[in-house]
């Protein structure tokens, strides 16, 4: 396998996420979002640590950015903080959070490094939480807003645009389990954030695109691959509606499918939450659909877990290779999505926007030997050129993450980098997989 395999506009590149890298909490007339709320919440995550310093990038992205230049890393996907541009959500605009990202922006051109831009990663703004969040209706018009802002200052520079990440894991860990934030749980919580994030998504993509047609405008859906823990029927039908819930909710409303209704019985509780004409409003054609996918499940009859009916039989109590989030090591579990995707026959493009793995890696004279994240990403790439080579319109993969951050309610344990970050000293050092990666972009080590 070699990078000329995959076309010549193939695009490569790696992902991150403002609140898990960007540190600076507070500065600069930035407001507290939910997860500033939430990591400052005792108990909340697991090591009892907060995104208040992560990785510094705040300060620090220029020597960030030389670095990935030097890797030959030409794209670089990254989230907006909503609470730097707009502290109280809406109105008024903080031109030193503007400043602060068309530095950002200008320091990857000058770089020739490519800009990619998440408009929400999951950092909503504490004030419009106080409002209810994405539960109420209300949140349609400063969301909306907000995308015209980015739109405003950062269309001229930025050619590519995300929506949103993963809006079913932003709703269903933070408003149905309620293990991220804003830690809400229960039905009652989650079905009219659903129905809210999806109405957003439709209509998020349709503005972007009217105010910047030449632009390329996507989003993106997290994806487990999902099999039966067994033969037994039980276990089958609970796979197919866990598959229902994690692949399919919010892609085939936007699709023009409305909300899946035969795996699982939840379109009526969503609809509860939507006015006539919504469904409509759902649908939009985007350019490109971000495509994310770290392992595979397997899913298990549960009479315990209401709706679906269904639990994870985790890896490593399946004695499988998995990573240090315990999620399997299953490379074909991206080229079976992949395939799943193109089934639809609707879907023009398609870029792997994360894929990647933790290892407790360590720093050991001055070098990462993480073979494990080599094998891991060699393998998956291998999965995704074999769905290119069948057909699928993939376009691009880009590795979680360029660097090793905050990890949600995990903490920092998790480290996702190709390049490993000391969270006291703030030293980067670059693993072994990075400069594999590297050589690889630049045809150094042509047959891998
Ligand atoms: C994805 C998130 C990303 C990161 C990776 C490991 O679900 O989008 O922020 O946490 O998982």
């Amino acid at each position: 396998m070699k990078r000329s395999d995959f076309g010549p506009d193939f695009v490569w590149g790696t992902a991150t996420a403002s609140y898990q890298i960007e540190g600076a909490w507070q500065a600069d007339g930035k407001s507290p979002s939910i997860w500033d709320s939430f990591s400052h919440t005792a108990g909340k995550i697991k090591t009892a640590e907060t995104g208040d310093r992560a990785c510094e990038f705040y300060t620090r992205y220029e020597e960030d950015l030389d670095l990935m230049r030097s890797l030959h890393l030409p794209h670089f996907r990254f989230s907006t903080a909503w609470t730097r541009i707009l502290p109280d959500g809406h109105g008024r605009v903080n031109q030193a959070g503007i400043d602060y990202y068309n530095r950002l922006i200008d320091a990857c051109l000058t770089r020739g490094i490519e800009p990619w831009l998440t408009a929400y990663h999951w950092d909503l703004p504490q004030v419009l939480q106080d409002r209810g969040g994405w539960k109420k209706r209300s949140i349609l018009e400063p969301f909306e807003e907000y995308l015209s802002v980015l739109a405003r200052y950062f269309g001229d520079r930025v050619k590519n645009w995300m929506v949103f990440n993963e809006p079913m894991a932003f709703t269903g860990l933070g408003y149905f389990a309620g293990v991220h934030a804003p830690g809400l749980w229960g039905p009652w919580n989650f079905f009219p954030a659903v129905a809210h994030v999806a109405l957003a998504q439709g209509r998020g993509g349709r503005l972007l695109k009217n105010l910047l047609p030449q632009a390329q405008i996507g989003t993106t859906f997290s994806n487990s691959w999902i099999d039966p823990a067994s033969d037994g029927w039980l276990d089958q039908q609970a796979a197919l509606r866990l598959h229902a819930v994690m692949n399919r909710l919010y892609l085939e409303p936007l699709l023009g499918l409305g909300f899946p209704n035969d795996d699982v019985w939840l379109k009526p509780w969503i609809d509860f939450h939507l006015k006539s004409g919504d469904e409509k409003d759902m649908v939009f054609d985007y350019d490109f659909i971000g495509v994310q996918l770290y392992t595979r499940e397997k899913a298990r009859f549960s009479a315990l877990t209401p709706l679906v009916w269904a639990d994870i039989h985790k890896a490593s109590l399946r004695g499988v290779k998995h990573t240090e989030m315990d999620w399997e090591v299953y490379p074909q579990a991206i080229y079976n999505i992949l395939k799943f995707y193109h089934s639809y026959g609707k879907i023009k493009k398609i870029i792997v926007t994360e894929n990647g793995a933790a290892f407790p890696d360590s720093v050991v004279n001055g070098r990462v030997h993480d073979a494990d994240r080599t094998a891991y990403l060699k393998e998956y790439m291998g999965q995704i050129l074999r769905a290119r080579q069948e057909g699928v319109p993939v376009e691009g993969y880009m590795i979680w993450s360029f660097m090793d951050n905050f990890e949600w309610a995990e903490g920092f344990r998790p480290r996702f980098g190709l390049v490993h970050v000391d969270f006291d000293s703030q030293k980067r050092t670059v693993k072994d997989s990075g400069l594999w990666f590297s050589d690889f972009l630049s045809g150094r080590n042509a047959n891998v």
